[in-house]
């Protein structure tokens, strides 16, 4: 038996006539980059968030950029953020030439709001936590500082409050992610008014009206196509999530006491991108379950306060050791929406038998 991490396949497959009808729309339309399907997409993104307003961008990694630098953010400045990430969380920072600071996490795999905390200096604009593989870390005691909090979302689109406390959330449309285009896109989402204002200037190179730029942005635009695919898919996103919060409950009840294994805790709002598990045999199991077709994945190999791009930043392994471990021990195994029963009782058996063989 095959188990994939992820199978778009099954999922699109109900919907291909709708989509297919969603394309035609557009290509009839004539009209390819933000407009009415970019709008409408916008405002139905917007209620299902429950944010005041949604600026659909071209991907996650654009919305975080956006998001910093709708906040003013430029050299001399630090952003604190988690060393255990995927590289934009980080690179977004340091594209608009402020400084990354590295915080470790805690047992969630979260920024660690106290040692976050601890990192502040008067140069400090913002904080960047993520919701890391769906789960939402605790914005409210990093808001309660003062500074401005952008949450990144990516991974936890229809997690319960996604951006309460936060000046904005961002989130990812890549395929893999919970609410997937057929390509890259993202957005940003916010209750502040003037920031969503500042975020439409700056997806359009700061242009109002065409040709007079008031500021330098970006070419951060959603496409009307990816706007049109993800209409259809959004209604299904609360039951897509439902059914991987019940695979996440069936693992953990499966999976409770077995080997070294440590298990994501089911807290309430939890969006499950991923489900996560920790043992000190990471790379062994890995390959057990390999070698039974249940595909997993390491998020993430390599923390990012060593990453080489970093290197002048002057971090040395041993610096955020929980991070560290995180990247040792890890491992996601597959909880998607489309897993048959079958799959999951594979993907159960495949992780027991390699802790009693
Ligand atoms: C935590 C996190 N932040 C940002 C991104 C960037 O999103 P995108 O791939 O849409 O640019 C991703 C996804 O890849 C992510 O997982």
């Amino acid at each position: 038996m095959r188990v994939p991490l992820l199978d778009l396949s099954r999922q699109h497959a109900p919907l291909r006539a709708e989509l297919d009808l969603a394309l035609a729309r557009v290509i009839d339309s004539g009209r390819f980059i933000l407009g009415a399907e970019v709008e409408a997409f916008e405002a139905e993104c917007a209620h299902l968030c429950n944010a005041a307003h949604c600026v659909a961008v071209s991907s996650g990694t654009d919305a975080l950029l956006a998001a910093v630098m709708a906040l003013g953010i430029g050299p001399g400045d630090e952003v604190i953020t988690t060393a255990f990430s995927f590289f934009a969380t980080a690179s977004c920072v340091a594209r608009v030439g402020a400084r990354p600071v590295f915080a470790d996490v805690g047992p969630d795999f979260n920024l660690d709001a106290e040692d976050a905390l601890g990192r502040v200096t008067p140069r400090t604009r913002a904080f960047l936590p993520v919701a890391l593989f769906g789960r939402r870390g605790d914005v409210a005691r990093l808001a309660a500082s003062g500074l401005p909090v952008i949450e990144d979302g990516a991974q936890a689109i229809g997690a319960a409050d996604l951006g309460r406390g936060a000046a904005m959330a961002t989130l990812s449309f890549f395929p893999s992610k919970n609410l997937g285009a057929l390509g890259d896109g993202g957005a940003v989402l916010t209750d502040d008014a003037a920031l969503a204002d500042r975020l439409r200037l700056l997806r359009a190179h700061g242009s109002r009206p065409k040709y007079t730029h008031h500021v330098v942005g970006g070419n951060f635009r959603l496409d009307a196509l990816q706007a049109a695919v993800l209409r259809v898919k959004l209604p299904h996103l609360p039951s897509w999530n439902a059914r991987r919060r019940a695979n996440a409950a069936l693992y953990r009840e499966a999976l409770a006491g077995v080997g070294d294994l440590a298990l994501p805790a089911d807290v309430s709002g939890h969006a499950w991108h991923q489900f996560v598990l920790r043992t000190g045999r990471r790379d062994a199991l890995r390959a057990h379950l390999r070698e039974r077709g249940v595909e997993s994945e390491v998020y993430y190999p390599s923390p990012l306060h060593l990453q080489p791009c970093f290197a002048s930043l002057g971090s040395v392994a041993g610096d955020l050791p929980r991070a560290e471990a995180a990247c040792r021990e890890a491992l996601a195994i597959p909880v998607h929406p489309d897993l048959d029963d079958a799959q999951k009782e594979h993907v159960i058996a495949s992780v027991r038998s390699f802790f009693s063989p």
